[in-house]
């Protein structure tokens, strides 16, 4: 599909209708297992000399599907699925460090990921060096030691949609022999392509925009042009394993039987064989539909986050500040000219100018955003991140990570942009009116 625009990648790519008895839609192939036929068939499909599948765990026709589509969009070489966008997330870490060294990473991510390099990789060996989005490319320079294996960031923050200057990351990563990792979960690969940006790895939970609809839980790995994988460094790739031999029965390295996509083969055959966190087809199957409008629904989502967000400016009572890319006083707003042409997401946060009641009782009168730990969805939600997206930073952390007490995230879905702006509003006059009351009975 490297012919075709982005809209007919994404409901058309990596399907072949023909090969699958004329079906239109990607059928969801549930099956545990694949019949060999022949015995002969069998070890060439072990030699990996014949492409096919084997057993679901390891791969299976609607996961490929997903996973040729999701590499197409995003310009990689292959792709692999998992469970999860956390056991994308630990099974690349864990695949790219061999189980020991550093990551080098910043505060400001997914509370979940804060929480994996806090509490348990350093119990497995692998450390994380921490700088902020506001550090500057020479302090992140002096933040990387012998140790590091790889840089590890989102493309748009979770929850404060902070940006970092992509090109120079990947520059200063490759200075160092090390791979740049992105997770690209709020920007999908429609706002932000990492790969095209010197990016070497792509990360996403497929549970938010990629699939769009709330009813499906999933992740991914996108591996761009392949590493040069050092072998001082990175020894993984040049290890030989007897379960990828050749035919002849000689042991081989990921690096040696599959040179064109060597960190996917690693994260499929060892990783999520071993470790399981396989995608169910049938999860698989929805994340598809969801992909096949990630474009429409993106753009629709971008406009109502800058309808929404414009309103927010202008609430200075109730707001004290906003954070997105495109606000008014953001430190991104070049970064954004430069890499978010499209929008820089449909996830924004604010913060609430009142008391802890006062914000409890906003989340809890709004009537179309739900109160939900989730973003990218077709409907609209609000989540008081410190406490919950966010729960797992202690006070410390959640000052590191520059996410103050009163911060509320809103992630935008694909209601009336005046209906989400009436629905703030009504929640905004309920509490005016009881300062207003307050004031009164004072
Ligand atoms: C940016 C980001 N990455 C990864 C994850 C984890 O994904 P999942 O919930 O699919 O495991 C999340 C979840 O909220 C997220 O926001």
């Amino acid at each position: 599909m490297a012919d075709y625009g982005f809209n007919t990648v994404q409901v058309r790519g990596g399907y072949s209708a023909k090969d699958n008895q004329e079906s239109v839609a990607v059928p969801v192939y549930a099956t545990a297992a694949f019949d060999f036929g022949t015995v002969e068939r069998a070890d060439r499909l072990v030699a990996g000399v014949e492409a096919g599948f084997v057993y679901t765990r390891i791969g299976n026709p609607t996961n490929d599907v997903l996973e040729r589509r999701i590499a197409a969009l995003d310009h990689g070489v292959a792709a692999v699925s998992f469970g999860s966008g956390m056991a994308a997330i630990s099974s690349t870490i864990l695949a790219v460090t061999g189980g020991s060294g550093r990551i080098l990473s910043t505060y400001q991510i997914y509370g979940g990921a804060f929480d994996l390099e806090k509490s348990i990789f350093p119990n497995l060996g692998i450390h994380f060096d921490l700088v902020s989005h506001d550090s500057s490319i020479e302090e992140w320079e002096r933040a990387i030691t012998p140790d590091t294996k790889a840089i590890y960031v989102e493309s748009i923050s979770n929850p404060s949609a902070r940006l970092l200057d992509f090109e120079e990351l990947a520059k200063l990563a490759h200075r160092y022999d090390i791979p740049l990792i992105v997770d690209n979960t709020f920007a999908t690969p429609y706002l932000f392509q990492p790969l095209e940006h010197g990016a070497d790895i792509v990360v996403y939970s497929a549970t938010k925009a990629l699939n769009g609809h709330g009813n499906a839980i999933g992740g991914l790995v996108v591996e761009g042009t392949p590493f040069r994988w050092k072998k001082e460094t990175y020894p993984q790739f040049y290890q030989k394993h007897w379960v990828i031999r050749d035919l002849e029965g000689k042991e081989r390295s990921f690096l040696e039987a599959f040179p064109e996509f060597p960190l996917t083969a690693l994260l499929r055959l060892s990783y999520l064989a071993y470790f399981g966190a396989v995608l169910s087809p049938y999860e698989a199957q929805l994340i598809l539909i969801g992909v096949e409008t990630l474009s429409e629904r993106v753009k629709k989502q971008v406009e109502n986050t800058r309808a929404v967000l414009s309103y927010l400016q202008e609430q200075s009572d109730l707001v004290s500040w906003v954070s997105y890319p495109e606000a008014k006083d953001s430190p991104d707003q070049e970064l954004a000219k430069k890499y978010f042409k499209n929008g820089a997401g449909s996830v924004l946060s604010f913060g609430f100018n009142g008391t802890e009641e006062e914000e409890n009782r906003l989340i809890e009168t709004v009537k179309i955003f739900g109160y939900q730990a989730n973003v990218g969805d077709a409907r609209s939600l609000i989540v008081n991140s410190p406490k919950i997206t966010h729960g797992e930073l202690n006070p410390e952390e959640l000052k590191e990570a520059d996410i103050a007490p009163e911060t509320v995230r809103l992630s935008f879905g694909l209601e009336e942009a005046s209906d989400l702006i009436a629905d703030l509003e009504q929640a905004f006059a309920a509490i005016r009116a009881e300062r207003e009351n307050v004031r009164k009975s004072a």
